[in-house]
Order: C-alpha cells, then structure tokens, then sequence
C-alpha cells in the first residue's frame, strides 16, 4: 500500500484538490483506493458524497469524527486490501497531529500558492515539518506541488532556492483552470471530465503520477 499525504498548513492552497483529484485518478486505475479526510470542513468528503455511481468507487473515512461507539483506531483503519491512501488535512495543526499525520507516510506532498505571502509560509512550515517530524534523510519523499500557476514561475525563485538547498524536488506545476472547480463539484477529477481541452492539464499529473511511482515504498517512521 502506497501512504500519500496532503500537506501545508497555509489554508486555500489546493490540499483538497490534490487529494480528491490523485484518488479519482486511482480509483479509475483500477487500484483500490481510500480518502482519510482529516479536515473538520469536510471538503474531501463533501466531494466524495457527490461522486456518481457510475465512476470507479472510492473508500471515504470521516477521520475528523469522532464516531460514537468506536474506538480511535477502529474508525481511522484503513481497509484490507488498500492499494493507494491518501489523507487530506486541514489547514491549522499542531505539533502532535503533525506528527501523527505524517507517521507512516510514503510521501508528503505540499502544495504552495506562487505568491510571495505563500511562498514564505511554505518555507516555514517545511522547515517545522523537517524539525519536528525528523525529516533528514528521507527529503527525496516530499513533493512540492505549485497550484494555480498562471505563468511558469514568476514570483516562485525564493521558494525554488530554498528548495535547491535541502534538496526538495518541485514533481509537478499545477495551472489555474475552471476544470478543478467544475471537478470539485461534481465529485470527480479533472481528468473525468469529458472535454478535449482537459488534456492540456493532463501533463502534469502524468508527470506527479510518474514521480510517485518512482517514490520507494518504505514508510517513513
Ligand atoms: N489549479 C486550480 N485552478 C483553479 N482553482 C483551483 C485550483 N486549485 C484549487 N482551486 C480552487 O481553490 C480553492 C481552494 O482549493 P482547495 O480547497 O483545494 O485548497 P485547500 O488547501 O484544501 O484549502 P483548505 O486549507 O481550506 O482546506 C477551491 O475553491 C478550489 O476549487
Ligand atoms: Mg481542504
């Protein structure tokens, strides 16, 4: 099983949309796959309740809820047989449930907004995220994602810097496209909705795709 988390403690920077949009794409490739949604805005699984029948099927866990009756660990287990997990997180965490969110996580990934504000937020939580979860060696399992980006990385060298000198890779770019809003809707990915002009956006999960892939499966502690 492949443990993909979805990370950045600055809020509106595409957590749910690299979530919802990575486990649909699974979902149509046949592996089995799981949504742990740990935000208490439920955005994830607000998007997994409007997802038809008719598209591949997706295990969603509430795990911000706590459920009556169950233990901690009943509700949050993930399913036998679970090929590709991925968790959804929300935009404020502490130390612990920083912790506890990346134990046992074959990759982060971390999208970032290309503005200065959010360029610089980035930084720092990446350096409190090595800090606290011990991330030393492990560094080639970040992914760094940046979302919305209307023009190559204008604004972006700061961060792209920072990133060269604790050898963090960038995987992929993201564009700003009206496909991630219709998707988000309609519980779906970008790359289910029916229209010739989506492919222009499909380089670039191909290439997060690959880059997961390649990524070596042992958790990190
Ligand atoms: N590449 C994109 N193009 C256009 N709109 C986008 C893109 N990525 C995200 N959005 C939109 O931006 C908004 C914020 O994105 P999203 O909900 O994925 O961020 P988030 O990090 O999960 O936010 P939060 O911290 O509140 O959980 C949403 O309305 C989403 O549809
Ligand atoms: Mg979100």
């Amino acid at each position: 099983m492949r443990r993909i988390v979805v990370m950045n403690t600055k809020g509106g920077c595409g957590k749910t949309t690299i979530t919802t949009n990575l486990v649909s794409y699974y979902a149509s490739r046949g592996y089995n796959t799981a949504l742990f949604d740990y935000d208490v805005q439920g955005s994830s699984t607000h998007w997994l309740k409007q997802r038809s029948l008719e598209y591949p099927p997706i295990h969603g866990v509430q795990a911000f809820r706590q459920s009556l009756g169950v233990t901690r660990a009943w509700q949050t287990r993930v399913p036998p047989g679970t090929q590709r997990l991925v968790l959804d997180t929300p935009a404020s965490m502490d130390r612990l449930e920083l912790m506890e969110r990346v134990r046992g996580a074959d990759v982060i990934l971390i999208p970032v907004l290309p503005s200065p504000i959010d360029t610089h937020a980035a930084a720092n939580f990446i350096r409190d995220l090595m800090l606290i979860a011990k991330l030393r060696s492990d560094r080639t399992r970040i992914g760094i994602i940046p979302n919305r980006v209307r023009e190559s990385t204008l604004g972006f060298q700061a961060l792209q810097r920072f990133l060269r000198s604790l050898n963090i890779p960038i995987v992929t770019q993201l564009h700003d496209s009206q496909f991630y809003v219709q998707a988000a809707d309609r519980g779906i990915g970008v790359h289910e909705i029916p229209d010739p002009r989506v492919q222009r956006h499909q380089v670039a999960w191909h290439r997060l795709y690959d880059w997961l892939e390649r990524v070596p499966e042992t958790a990190l502690a």
